[in-house]
């Protein structure tokens, strides 16, 4: 099973993403998680990288197609993957379609997540992240047990640096410039499925389970 998960930031993809990738057995595959690495590794991807998130623009196509073509190629993709944040541009999904393409692989479903911009600000405005196993909390809808402590692994939890205010209306512009065509580009093909990504997050994992057609335990 290959599958991308689609949508504005604060969609929701990380936290499905999670779900999934148990359910599936396949690993996800984060272009947002794999730069912050990068970045937290001081490489020099990383440090080019970290000018265009700190500004809210999406990071140059050559850099991210490069990024996924190397780690579809590893081992523990033999069996499918999840991509979550990836393509983020018709230029990109395009260079997916051609890597598939040479290496006889098929691209089964985009799950396009919808939630209303007032919701997306309201989720991102209040992100808690974790720095150690990446766990996503929420300031109130979802806060951790104890004030900034992870649940999952009790490691800390802090903001992350492109949830402030201004980055935030910056990435739901470039959103809508340059990511919101991808969703036309799968439409065409019959690839794209919508879900109502509003209501609990369960209640979003079921919708997105109903997509598969009882494929996926519920
Ligand atoms: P990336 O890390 O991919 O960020 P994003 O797309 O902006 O998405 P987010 O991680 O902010 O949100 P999400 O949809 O995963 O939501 P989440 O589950 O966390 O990319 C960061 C940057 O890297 C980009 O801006 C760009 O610069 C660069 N980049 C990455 N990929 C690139 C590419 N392909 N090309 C070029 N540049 C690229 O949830 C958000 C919050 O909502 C959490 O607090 C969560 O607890 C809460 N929440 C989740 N579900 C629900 C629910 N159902 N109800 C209530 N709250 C919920």
């Amino acid at each position: 099973m290959i599958i991308a998960l689609f949508g504005p930031p604060g969609s929701g993809k990380g936290t499905q993403a999670k779900f999934l990738i148990k359910n599936l057995n396949i690993p996800q595959l984060s272009t947002g998680d794999m730069l912050r690495e990068s970045i937290r590794g001081g490489t020099s991807t990383g440090l080019e990288a970290k000018k265009f998130m700190d500004q809210g623009k999406l990071v140059p196509d050559e850099v991210m197609i490069g990024l996924i073509r190397d780690r579809i190629a590893l081992q523990d993709c033999k069996n499918g993957f999840l991509l979550d944040g990836f393509p983020r541009t018709v230029a990109q999904a395009q260079a997916l379609d051609d890597m598939f393409d040479s290496a006889s692989l098929k691209l089964d479903h985009v799950i396009s997540l919808l939630v209303s911009r007032k919701e997306l600000v309201g989720r991102l405005s209040g992100r808690l992240v974790c720095s150690k196993c990446g766990a996503s909390f929420h300031e109130i809808s979802k806060p951790t047990k104890l004030a900034g402590i992870c649940d999952v692994c009790g490691a800390d939890v802090s903001k992350r640096a492109d949830d402030r205010a201004e980055v935030v209306e910056a990435r739901l512009e470039t959103f809508t410039a340059s990511t919101k065509p991808v969703e036309e580009y799968y439409r065409a093909k019959g690839k794209l499925r919508e879900v109502d990504a509003q209501g609990s997050e369960m209640q979003v994992y079921q919708r997105i389970t109903s997509v598969f057609g009882g494929a996926l335990k519920g």
